[in-house]
């Protein structure tokens, strides 16, 4: 039976780059070896983690001064990371507090210095993404998360800063047209848009590095894995090869600004099903939906039963929401196609038609 997989992460991807990527373990580009049994230093591995990077910084339309690596300890080590690379000794950080994910990464922040949290929504259960807020001055960095993929709230604008911009971009990086010059640090897990569970994208601007007056653990500095071109140790090469092929499934689709285009299409489809349809209602706060994780309920828990029988006889899968929030969570990232979201709709509309 088809599947629809509606998972947040690890979650969908291209079934074009799932075949190639099968292909890779067996007989890796016709070398009769596989991919995961060559070593990291040969030259065919060499050249897939140089593609990646290239891919990176082609498609975010990087200006030249950043470097792109691909390291491992997933988004959550960079919690601890950014705050060692960039906070000065003594130094204070700001924060945006938008639910789990920043709140776990402010804890990280305060092992090495003072936090200031600017603006928070979590007296609203996180369903808004906070505005009007004064941006403190006195910072080392200011740190957001663009995507909150428990809540499926999204920032729409970018604090304005004189400071440095870090930005947890892990759920909704590849997804949407953006400046990305505008960051000094972003950092994604592979395993929404990009690959495999396994490897962590960092973009860094060169000149940021190397100010704080710290002593780094090697393994954390950015420094390190820049000069060893992201091979300081053994990389994840398996989901850096996936994200290889991802990102030139995306760049052969037309790049950002294609998907851009169909990930606004694919929201709006399910977003206006939810507001029509009396049996359900939305989540976030509607300027602040999210364009990769939908968020919605039933208006009427008694019909949990018969709507989860629906979607699961269409073969939809990985649409419980979060335990914090419940109901339902669409997670529709870049590879999902309409189609299935489109069979999402058909099954909400059953359910009213029932
Ligand atoms: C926005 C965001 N940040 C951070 C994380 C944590 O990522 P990891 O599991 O790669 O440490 C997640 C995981 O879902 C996330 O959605």
């Amino acid at each position: 039976m088809k599947k629809h997989n509606f998972s947040a992460g690890p979650c969908i991807l291209p079934q074009e780059v799932l075949k190639k990527a099968s292909d890779a373990v067996l007989n890796f580009n016709g070398i009769d070896l596989s991919l995961i049994e060559i070593s990291h230093r040969s030259k065919e591995f060499v050249e897939v983690m140089e593609n990646a990077r290239g891919l990176v910084k082609e498609l975010l339309d990087l200006p030249e001064g950043y470097s792109v690596l691909f390291l491992q300890g997933g988004a959550s080590l960079e919690f601890l990371m950014a705050p060692y690379n960039l906070l000065k000794v003594d130094g204070k950080s700001a924060y945006m507090d938008t639910g789990a994910w920043s709140s776990k990464a402010i804890k990280e922040a305060k092992l090495l210095g003072e936090v200031d949290v600017f603006a928070s929504s979590k007296d609203k259960g996180f369903n808004y993404i906070p505005k009007n807020y004064t941006l403190p001055t006195d910072v080392d960095y200011v740190h957001v998360t663009s995507n909150n993929t428990i809540y499926g709230t999204q920032l729409k604008e970018f604090p304005k800063t004189d400071s440095l911009l870090v930005c947890d971009m892990s759920s909704d990086i590849f997804s949407r047209q953006l400046d990305f010059s505008q960051f000094d640090l972003i950092y994604a897990g592979a395993q929404k848009n990009m690959g495999p569970a396994g490897t962590t994208l960092v973009v860094v601007k060169d000149a940021v590095l190397g100010k704080t007056g710290r002593t780094i653990p090697a393994m954390l500095d950015y420094q390190v894995h820049i000069s060893k071109d992201s091979m300081f140790n053994t990389p994840a090469v398996f989901p850096v090869y996936v994200s290889m092929l991802t990102l030139q499934w995306l760049k052969d689709l037309g790049g950002i600004s294609e998907i851009e285009k169909i990930n606004k299409a694919k929201a709006d489809l399910l977003y206006v099903e939810i507001d029509r349809n009396p049996l359900f209602k939305g989540f976030a706060e509607k300027n602040d939906r999210s364009l990769m994780n939908v968020t919605f309920s039933l208006t009427d828990e008694s019909y949990k039963e018969a709507f989860d029988k629906i979607w699961n006889a269409d073969g939809i899968s990985g649409i419980k929401g979060h335990r914090s929030v419940g109901g339902y969570r669409a997670s529709i990232y870049n590879a999902m196609p309409i189609e299935s979201i489109q069979i999402l709709v058909n099954a909400m509309q059953q359910l009213e038609k029932q």
